[in-house]
């Protein structure tokens, strides 16, 4: 089995498995069902015991549900886990209704996310978006409190720009960066990614399948109660010349005996050693194929038409941050 080697998530960070443990699937998110509990909880620990420390969640996965899972799979086991929260946004009826980053907000969410995971610090914590709500001083500097009494460890921020990147890392330094990363989305490569390596912040890169588009199992059109169905890539015409661009993907998997996943995560792991990729696993029998993916390389005749047939735009129907 490949050992998982370790990183440090940004400069002298803390040291964090290479590749990440995304747990939002196993919750029930944007209308989807929950997983089996007892399943999310096994992988999750099928996952630590095989090198995997980093696990993300976030407060409202399935309104606390999601973190409750990883309480109970990390329970008796803290020291094995580096829990990464991300907090800020709400949801009513399974729908995204807006961002509450105000302090006081973020002093009872962090108290609600300590009980519901049975620890006493979580080890990074960021909001989930920032916007013009709050003065951007007022969230990062929430958090540095946070760390202050010791009930954080390190600040994280989430799907923001180069210049809000920036200005947080003024406010208090930034631990890492969660980002939509994949051979579909490149366009955080020409400022996000720079800014990040300049300030020295790790990427935690996650929707490295593009939200299954790179799996090399979908097919147009999509099932009618898929949930991608909302998003213009995955749409009619859009969605056909898209897996037309995969199917060279898939091609390469054939020839390098790997499947199309595994070629997308260890495109996203060759990227640099700062960037992480968090992937979602909702069961045990997903983590051999994507953690051996760790150990795949690519000649750089296979990068280069990578990254030609993937450049920036060649994926139809806007971009991951753009929706
Ligand atoms: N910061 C943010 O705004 C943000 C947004 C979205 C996600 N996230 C985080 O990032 C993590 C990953 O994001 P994601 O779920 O969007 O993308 P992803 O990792 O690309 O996962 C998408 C789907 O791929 C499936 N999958 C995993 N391994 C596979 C394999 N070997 N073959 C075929 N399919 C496979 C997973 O299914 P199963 O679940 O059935 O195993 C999952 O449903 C989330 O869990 C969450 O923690 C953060």
């Amino acid at each position: 089995m490949t050992t998982i080697p370790k990183i440090n998530l940004g400069n002298n960070g803390p040291l964090v498995s290479k590749i990440g443990l995304g747990c939002m699937r196993m919750s029930p998110v944007w209308g989807s069902q929950a997983n089996d509990e007892n399943e999310s909880i096994a992988t999750i620990q099928m996952a630590l015991d095989s090198g995997i420390n980093f696990l993300n969640t976030g407060d409202f996965y399935g309104s606390g549900h999601n973190e409750l899972l990883v309480g109970k799979a990390i329970k008796g086991r803290r020291g094995d886990a580096f829990i990464s929260v991300k907090f800020g946004a709400i949801f009513y009826n399974n729908q995204w209704i807006g961002l509450d980053l105000r302090p006081i907000a973020i002093k009872n969410f962090i108290n609600y996310s300590l009980v519901r995971l049975g620890v006493e610090t979580i080890d990074l914590y960021q909001p989930c978006r920032l916007d013009n709500s709050v003065p951007v001083e007022d969230v990062i500097g929430t958090v540095a409190d946070l760390i202050q009494d010791g009930k954080v460890r390190h600040l994280g921020v989430s799907e923001i720009t180069a210049d809000q990147l920036r200005k947080a890392n003024s406010i208090h330094p930034v631990t890492a960066l969660e980002i939509g990363y994949s051979l579909a989305d490149r366009q955080i490569e020409s400022d996000l990614l720079p800014t990040a390596k300049e300030l020295g912040i790790g990427v935690v890169a996650f929707a490295n399948t593009a939200e299954g588009l790179l799996s090399g199992d979908m097919k147009a059109p999509l099932a009618p109660d898929a949930y991608q169905n909302h998003f213009p890539r995955f749409q009619g015409e859009n969605l056909i010349r898209n897996l037309e661009k995969v199917a060279l993907l898939k091609q390469m998997a054939r020839e390098k005996g790997y499947t199309p996943t595994q070629l997308a995560i260890a495109w996203v792991n060759a990227q640099g050693e700062q960037i992480m990729p968090l992937v979602s696993m909702s069961r045990r029998s997903r983590l051999p194929e994507n953690i051996e993916a760790m150990s795949i390389a690519f000649t750089a005749e296979e990068l280069n038409l990578l990254h030609t047939h993937f450049a920036p735009g060649a994926i139809l129907g806007g971009t991951y941050l753009q929706r």
